[in-house]
């Protein structure tokens, strides 16, 4: 989605503005632009890629703005790139989000103001120019105009006259980075985290002024003081280390990444579980049902961490597309535990479900990668999924920490609940600890699923089955492929083939079957001489030693319990990189999608 960046100091302004925005590359975007001031405006704007964007010659700037967009109101044109200015061109605004009564405040400006674009966003360009106008400071002209809007919007603002940048938040995120001597923008981090790890998130409400080094913030009028942080992550963390795509390189991190899930939470011997959770013996208890709602990726991640609380925690779980949530009637909002799935904690559509939540009076629990992010600062607790940075738009490393971290929380509630005795909760966790070695073993065959991956790469389509937690597995599988190779991908409950999708099923179409632990393999096995009997090819990945399971292909998962359908689906994203690799395509900002999708 859009992402925002800004620096104002004494070093390379134009530089230092350019880089971020290749930097928030992976959000996604159409076209991108780029303000810079020194005694004058300089903007450049256009739409396709950053490294073709024209960066004004300004050496004397010392404040600067920049913007990826990606289009919602008019096309990704020239014209409806960000910057916006106003009819003096001494104003310049970048925005993301959406400005839902522009049209009223566009014909009433018509008369007076000459509109360049089709985008909501350039209003606001226009009604800053009236504010400054009459007289008002830049950030009083911002914070009347905010005031003015309705939506949800980050803007960032830079005129001629006027010091700095004056920011405003609401409902889309903007976090401030601090050195010594310069104040840095953005959208998220990753823009400047090469410059400072001393970070500010804004909150709803919040308008900003920075000018280099200082920054003041007012939200309501007055002044307020917000927490300075410190992210835990550097530069190298966000770049490709020797890697082709991003994606590669978080697939094998994914060792790495559900150790960090782990570390100082569990005690194995004893069978518990710690995550700083302020839910009491008696809430937990009192628990009658958990609603999981998240999107894609995160969404089958709750699928599957629903299969184990049920069955280890002993509470009734739904799990709802966050797009379709509602919180219905007949439900006790004090005895319902609502958990939010999410790696970017930013998702307008979970975001919106979690509020919806809230609202209605239920307990709320963030599960989420990003600290600082809007669900990890408005639910009532949070558990973070600790993966580090993922810049591929494919969810890789972060469905596998989600699992973790919510077969976590399952451990946690079953011995809260008393529906786990500690030898079973030490069983889990046992297996839980063996994940990244098993999914080491799994990298290391890499070469295989490549010439697997390189040989079906021409097929038809592509179908994944699998039962129980095969299944949420099986329908990822298929969004990592359809995602990144743009080739027909589907993933079924294995027994629902023969309800209607076996019709689909020929020679050029290979299925790919889920057989480990947890996953009902016997019965898929069935499933599988359906799919064998119509002539298609199947890859099957399994850790079962059945003699009468003879695949095209075996992929072999390591054991280790009702964790290997998370061990599998490694097997599974390598599938995807090397058929969309072998196709060439755009592996880590695939066409149309978004890392951050922040509109409903
Ligand atoms: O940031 P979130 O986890 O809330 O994002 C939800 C989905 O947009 C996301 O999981 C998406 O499906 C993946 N990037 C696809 O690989």
């Amino acid at each position: 989605m859009c992402g925002i960046t800004g620096y104002v100091g004494r070093k390379d302004c134009s530089t230092i503005v350019a880089q971020s925005l290749k930097n928030l590359e992976y959000r996604g975007y159409d076209s991108a632009g780029i303000a810079l001031l020194d005694d004058t405006l300089r903007v450049h704007k256009q739409s396709g890629q950053i490294d073709d964007l024209l960066i004004p010659s300004a050496p004397d700037a010392t404040c600067g703005i920049g913007h990826t967009r990606w289009s919602t109101h008019g096309a990704p044109t020239d014209e409806n790139a960000h910057p916006h200015t106003d009819c003096t061109e001494r104003i310049s605004v970048v925005h993301n989000g959406i400005i839902d009564n522009y049209e009223t405040f566009k014909r009433k400006l018509s008369d007076d103001h000459e509109f360049t674009s089709e985008t909501d966003s350039e209003v606001i360009a226009h009604l800053i120019e009236n504010a400054l106008e009459k007289g008002a400071d830049l950030r009083d002209a911002v914070e009347h105009v905010v005031g003015m809007l309705d939506g949800s919007f980050a803007i960032a603002v830079t005129a001629v006259g006027h010091d700095g940048i004056v920011a405003a938040r609401q409902d889309s995120p903007l976090v401030i980075g601090h050195d010594e001597e310069s104040s840095f923008l953005a959208s998220d981090v990753t823009a400047f985290v090469e410059h400072t790890r001393t970070v500010t998130f804004l909150e709803d409400g919040d308008i900003a002024h920075l000018t280099g080094d200082d920054v003041t913030i007012w939200n309501g009028g007055d002044v307020v003081e917000r927490d300075r942080q410190t992210v835990d992550w550097g530069a190298d963390a966000a770049e490709k280390g020797g890697y082709e795509h991003y994606m590669r390189k978080e697939i094998h991190e994914q060792p790495h990444a559900v150790r960090q899930a782990l570390s100082g939470r569990v005690d194995e011997l004893a069978g518990s579980v710690d995550l700083d959770l302020s839910l009491s013996q008696e809430y937990c208890n009192s628990l009658d049902e958990i609603q999981i709602i998240a999107c894609g990726t995160s969404y089958y991640a709750g699928l599957y961490a629903a299969e184990l609380l049920e069955a280890h925690a002993d509470v009734r779980v739904s799990v709802h597309i966050a797009s379709e949530y509602e919180f219905r009637a007949g439900r006790d909002p004090w005895r319902t535990l609502v958990v939010a799935v999410t790696q970017s904690g930013e998702t307008a559509d979970t975001l919106r479900a979690l509020r919806k939540a809230a609202g209605a009076g239920a307990r709320t629990l963030a599960v989420t990668n990003t600290v600082g992010s809007t669900m990890a600062r408005e639910a009532d607790d949070t558990v973070y999924i600790r993966s580090g940075p993922e810049i591929g738009v494919a969810a890789t490393k972060t469905f596998a920490s989600q699992v973790m971290t919510l077969t976590l929380l399952t451990v946690y509630l079953g011995r809260q609940r008393n529906a786990l005795s500690s030898n079973e909760a030490s069983t889990i966790l046992k297996e839980l600890s063996a994940v990244p070695g098993a999914i080491q073993q799994v990298l290391d065959a890499e070469s295989t699923v490549r010439h697997t991956a390189e040989a079906f790469a021409d097929s038809e389509a592509f179908f994944f089955i699998g039962r129980r937690l095969g299944h949420p597995v099986a329908l990822e599988g298929a969004l990592k492929l359809k995602e990144i190779s743009y080739d027909h991908a589907e993933g079924f409950s294995s027994g629902e083939l023969k309800h209607g999708p076996l019709a689909l099923v020929t020679e050029d179409t290979p299925v790919i079957a889920i057989l480990t632990e947890g996953t009902n393999a016997d019965e898929t096995l069935h499933n599988v001489k359906e799919v064998e009997s119509r002539g298609a090819p199947v890859i099957g990945v399994t850790s079962e030693s059945d003699p009468n399971a003879v695949f095209d292909t075996a992929l072999e998962v390591p054991s280790v319990g009702v964790m290997e359908p998370v061990v599998a689906n490694v097997y599974l994203q390598l599938f995807a990189y090397h058929v969309a690799n072998a196709k060439g395509r755009s592996i880590d900002k695939p066409r149309n999608l978004a890392k951050s999708v922040t509109v409903e």
